[in-house]
């Protein structure tokens, strides 16, 4: 392990911190105040709105909006950050993003413009929907639409990516902190053997609300991003196989590009909001193991399974198995979620992937449903189907699965799915819905599933 300062590339221009800088200061935290760059501004210091958005450049050219509040100094370490200041127009003034903005009207107190400027950057590079774009960023006083029709309009820059910085320590260290970035896998279970007890960071999405929000100050910290076992992607023609670590950011481009799992990208691109899917991983979704953890069901219903890595070596298992109670899975201690293995859905099978909750975008689920239904002969031949945000944890609903094995796929057998699912589950009710509600919205994603793909299937 190399101790060194924490080194980063500001705006363009390659900055190594001063000696004892905390690792898990949050890079919001550091850049309103030893960096003075007071542009970029909290909200709620919990990835919400957006406030914070700052901008990482990608060595490939691609620009990736992130929460500024969310992302470690640690994390940072070794990347290339544009904030707002750090953008110009080629005559030296405001850059053409500021000035589309602005002549279109889209602020007004001006206290979300700076983290809209940064999420518009990226997405005069990056495209797609502009709503989808704007997911991870509130403005309480504008209104949209201006803001919607400014970034209808933004143009690519198209300036390159600075070099990242060339000399990176892989241990950072602050009094009474050690945040290790181990280069491989090797390395990486040795320091969990040893530091049983640091954080394991993956994209610190729900990790970091401890230091953003609850000022938790941890004394180890182990951070898998540099872990190149842990970040690969492939597509397979059997499946895709999804490193732990790589963002959703690449898992959902994967699944665009990918017919089959044209579902799963419809679920990912409204878990969170662009910002969140930067940095956010399948890992930590899977180490969460939240009842509401938005990646599970699709990953139970498609039968996917993971790789485990530890001191006695690796083993497999399914996702369905991992998840043991509530935000309790079956790692043991020294181990981490390596990667997972999605399997490909055949061209003839019924693959759904529902979320619902209060707004499209951005907002925490309550109650999703994914399913895959093979047919043959005109009958189901098999039905698998997950829920999250009814049990203590994302499960298979065994009854409604038999309910509709063997039957003609019809409105009664998927009726008669949707009453056994509803009498098998005992949701709780919360601010967000009562156990009733839960209880038929989630036999009526299912019947949804009729409504929607009809014989068709
Ligand atoms: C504003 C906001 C919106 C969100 N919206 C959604 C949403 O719509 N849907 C949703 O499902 N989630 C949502 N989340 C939660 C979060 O983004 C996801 O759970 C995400 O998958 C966490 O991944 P991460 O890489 O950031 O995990 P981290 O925060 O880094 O880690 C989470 C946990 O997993 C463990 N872990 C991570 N990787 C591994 C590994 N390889 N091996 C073993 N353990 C590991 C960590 O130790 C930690 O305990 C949201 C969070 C925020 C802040
Ligand atoms: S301050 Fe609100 S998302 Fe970061
Ligand atoms: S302009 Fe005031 S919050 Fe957006």
């Amino acid at each position: 392990m190399t101790t060194g300062p924490i080194t980063l590339t500001l705006n363009g221009t390659p900055r190594q911190l001063p000696p004892g800088t905390s690792p898990t200061m949050t890079l919001l935290d550091w850049l309103r105040g030893p960096a003075a760059l007071a542009g970029t501004k909290e909200g709620c210091a919990e990835g919400d709105c957006g406030a914070c958005t700052v901008v990482i450049e990608e060595p490939d050219g691609a620009r990736v909006p992130v929460n500024s509040c969310l992302l470690l100094l640690g994390q940072a370490h070794g990347c290339c950050i544009r904030t707002v200041e750090g953008l110009r127009g080629p005559d030296g003034g405001a850059h053409p993003v500021q000035r589309v903005l602005a002549e279109a009207d889209a602020t007004q107190c001006g206290f979300c413009t700076p983290g809209i400027v940064m999420t518009g950057w990226a997405h005069a590079r990056e495209g797609g929907n502009v709503h989808e774009a704007l997911a991870g960023n509130l403005c309480r006083c504008t209104g949209y639409r201006p803001i919607v029709e400014a970034f209808a309009s933004l143009g690519d820059d198209g300036a390159a990516s600075p070099s990242p910085p060339a000399i990176l320590a892989n241990q950072l260290e602050a009094p009474g902190q050690v945040f290790h970035r181990p280069a491989d896998l090797e390395a990486l279970l040795a320091l969990r053997a040893a530091h049983p007890e640091a954080w394991l960071l993956a994209g610190g999405t729900d990790l970091c609300l401890r230091v953003s929000e609850h000022r938790e100050r941890p004394a180890e910290v182990i951070c898998l991003s540099g872990v190149p076992e842990l970040n690969g992607l492939e597509v397979r023609p059997d499946g895709l196989l999804v490193g732990a670590g790589a963002s959703y950011r690449r898992l959902l481009a994967a699944c665009e590009g990918d017919a089959a799992f044209a579902p799963l990208a419809g679920l990912l691109r409204r878990l969170g909001s662009r910002q969140i899917r930067g940095m956010g991983t399948l890992g930590g979704n899977l180490g969460t193991a939240s009842p509401i953890g938005d990646a599970l069901p699709p990953l139970v219903a498609l039968g996917a399974s993971l790789r485990l890595a530890g001191p006695e070596g690796m083993r497999e298992m399914a996702v369905e198995n991992f998840l043991t109670g509530y935000r309790t899975n079956a790692l043991r201690p020294g181990e981490v979620i390596l990667d997972v293995f999605i399997p490909r859905p055949s061209k003839a099978a019924l693959f759904a992937a529902e979320k619902l909750s209060k707004r499209p975008d951005q907002d925490i689920t309550m109650v999703g449903l994914s399913a895959l239904i093979a047919f043959e002969d005109g009958r189901v031949f098999s039905a698998r189907i997950a829920l999250g945000g009814t049990g203590p944890h994302v499960a298979r609903i065994i009854p409604a699965e038999v309910a509709l094995a063997g039957q003609v796929w019809s409105r009664e057998a998927v009726e008669a799915a949707a009453q056994a699912l509803e009498a098998a589950i005992a949701p709780l009710s919360d601010w967000r819905g009562s156990a009733d509600y839960r209880r038929i919205a989630a036999g009526n994603l299912l019947r949804r599933l009729w409504h929607r793909q009809g014989e068709a299937a």
